[in-house]
């Protein structure tokens, strides 16, 4: 059976297509939309979303794959995207991606952690290089990372 929206996110895909000049231009919003509701884009995702937008799935498939904001795979309750690009670069995103990597037990760009909490990844600029190191975990920014500041929130968020 074709995957659909809950209703509360369908209510949610069509206010903002009302807000758009037709429904192809309101394809970025309605895959958060998607995102939200489903955790990742699969494949049956991106068919439910070419069918509300009336778009071939491979104008959707462009898409997702260019922008590292839709989330191909499945991720961890805490999906943890460390800024990789120059100023997060030469201010220890390296370090910072190891010591996560130790801390919630899973590699960088290699799924889930055991317990389903963590998955981490690298993205390009997140726009907050007066911070730098910095990440995003899911909608929230964590700046002037430090081992310190990762284990307080590894921690909470494991107990959690
Ligand atoms: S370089 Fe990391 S936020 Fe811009």
């Amino acid at each position: 059976m074709a995957l659909e929206f809950s209703p509360e996110k369908k209510k949610e895909v069509d206010w903002t297509i009302s807000r758009y000049p037709n429904k192809q231009a309101a394809m970025l919003p309605v895959l958060h939309i998607a995102q939200y509701q489903f955790g990742y884009i699969s494949h049956e995702v991106m068919e439910l979303v070419a069918r509300t937008l009336e778009l071939p799935v491979s104008r959707v498939q462009d898409v997702v794959t260019f922008y590292t904001m839709y989330n191909k795979q499945p991720v961890g309750k805490y999906h943890i995207q460390v800024c990789h690009t120059l100023a997060c670069g030469i201010n220890g995103a390296a370090q910072v991606v190891k010591y996560l990597e130790e801390k919630c037990g899973v590699k960088c760009g290699e799924g889930i952690s055991k317990d389903g909490k963590f998955s981490i990844v690298k993205a390009e600029c997140l726009g907050s290089c007066g911070t730098a190191p910095m990440m995003q975990v899911n909608d929230d920014y964590y700046e002037g990372l430090t081992k310190s500041k990762i284990d307080e929130l590894v921690n909470k968020w494991k107990s959690e």
